[in-house]
């Protein structure tokens, strides 16, 4: 369904960024007046900056999977299968530019045409998710996400920790006709036709919360059972069949088991092609062997790139061994977003974090042993060995 446009040069009103200094302070401040609610980290009153236009969606297809509560969000169940393009922004005003840090620096250098003639402008490219959940911002490098106040207070936490690194900047929160936007790095920034691969991590896709709610008012969902039979006549049970319509945590379930989720702890949800192509068919994509022709066909044979996805996918996997965010969240329908270009840079990325809890009471999870309803584990380290497994396979061919 395509979106409309926004009128080109509309006057964006936005509000003062909080820098993440600020928003720990705010969280501190809340945790020292031992308030039980997440920091309030809302955007201040607008000011006036650039326009940012609306995103385009090109190509769009229905698809099931987690991301912010709707509730959150003001809507229902609208994800994106396909790509959005973003219409370039105009830059921000200077006088609001922040000093360029030294990796903006690299990134205006190979920019320039004297260093890469031959760079393609290709269009942003959101593989998964909800449909609208994305806009361009006024500033090069970064992009907006619609916020949800789970995502904004881990993120905000995520800035504080060892993972930091290895998840889009959070630059705080910006204000956009009454909608508040959260303000991240853009990971296909300084990529020259970047290829992009959205893996979603973990065993189960929704919250065990999700489940509980399901059970005591279950809310039944035509739009999930026709998905259903769309992939697989036979999947609905005879009840599910005579009411047409099946609950989320029961769709949600079915994706996990005929994809590689329940068995290899991740599954495949997109991928783009230098050539701008998009594939997000790989809802049946199931066994290791599957998911290697997969890989192989995104890699398309740079063993360069395969070398530096698996030595980032290590370093990431020893970073979450020290990460206190890690021990202490449930981390649900997040994604490791994988880029690279045929300049041969490549990187990894943990995104998507409005399903990722924070346990109560100091609980911790490992992240590896079997789930249970009730010990809340998610088989994220499950996933991530098994995805260096299959690349490490790959790279001794
Ligand atoms: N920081 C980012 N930089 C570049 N692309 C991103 C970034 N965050 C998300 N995307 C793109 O948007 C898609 C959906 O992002 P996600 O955060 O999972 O949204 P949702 O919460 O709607 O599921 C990803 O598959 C990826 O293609
Ligand atoms: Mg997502």
């Amino acid at each position: 369904m395509p979106l409309p446009s926004g009128p080109a040069g509309m006057e964006l009103e936005r509000a003062p960024r909080r820098t993440v200094r600020e928003l720990r302070s705010l969280f501190e401040a809340r945790c020292a007046a031992n308030s039980p609610g997440p920091p309030s980290l809302g955007p201040g009153r607008g000011a006036r900056g650039p326009s940012v236009p609306r995103p385009t969606v090109t190509a769009e297809e229905s698809g099931p999977g987690p991301g912010p509560p709707d509730e959150l969000l003001g809507r229902g169940d609208r994800r994106t299968r396909g790509h959005v393009r973003l219409e370039a922004a105009p830059p921000r005003d200077p006088r609001q530019a922040r000093a360029p840090g030294p990796w903006q620096k690299i990134r205006t250098m190979v920019n320039l045409p004297v260093i890469s003639p031959f760079k393609k402008r290709q269009p942003w490219v959101q593989l998964a998710g909800h449909t609208g959940s994305f806009k361009a911002s006024g500033t090069s490098g970064l992009i907006l996400k619609r916020c949800s106040e789970p995502e904004r207070d881990c993120l905000a936490r995520l800035m504080e920790d060892a993972l930091r690194g290895c998840v889009p900047a959070f630059h705080g929160v910006v204000e956009h006709e009454g909608e508040t936007y959260l303000e991240l790095q853009d990971l296909l920034a300084g990529f020259d036709a970047p290829c992009v691969l959205d893996c979603k991590m973990g065993v189960r896709t929704y919250l065990e919360e999700e489940l509980s709610k399901a059970r005591e008012r279950p809310k039944l969902r035509k739009d999930m059972y026709k998905k259903m039979v769309a992939v697989d006549p036979g999947a609905p049970t005879a009840q599910e069949h005579a009411q047409h319509a099946v609950t989320k945590p029961r769709y949600m379930q079915w994706r996990e088991s005929i994809s590689s989720s329940t068995t290899l702890g991740f599954r495949i949800e997109g991928i783009k092609k230098a050539d701008g192509s998009c594939n997000t068919d790989f809802k049946t994509t199931r066994s290791w062997e599957q998911v290697e022709r997969v890989f192989t066909e995104f890699l398309d044979g740079d063993a360069e790139v395969l070398e530096r996805y698996l030595s980032r996918l290590r370093q990431i996997r020893t970073t979450l061994d020290v990460s206190e965010f890690f021990r202490r969240h449930e981390v649900i329908g997040s994604s490791l977003l994988f880029v690279h270009d045929r300049t041969r840079r490549a990187g990894v990325w943990l995104i998507d974090f409005g399903k990722t809890t924070q346990l109560p009471g100091g609980q911790t999870l490992d992240h590896r042993r079997p789930w249970e309803e009730g010990n809340r584990e998610d088989g994220y380290l499950l996933g991530l060995d098994n995805l260096i497994g299959i690349l490490a396979g790959l790279a001794k061919r």
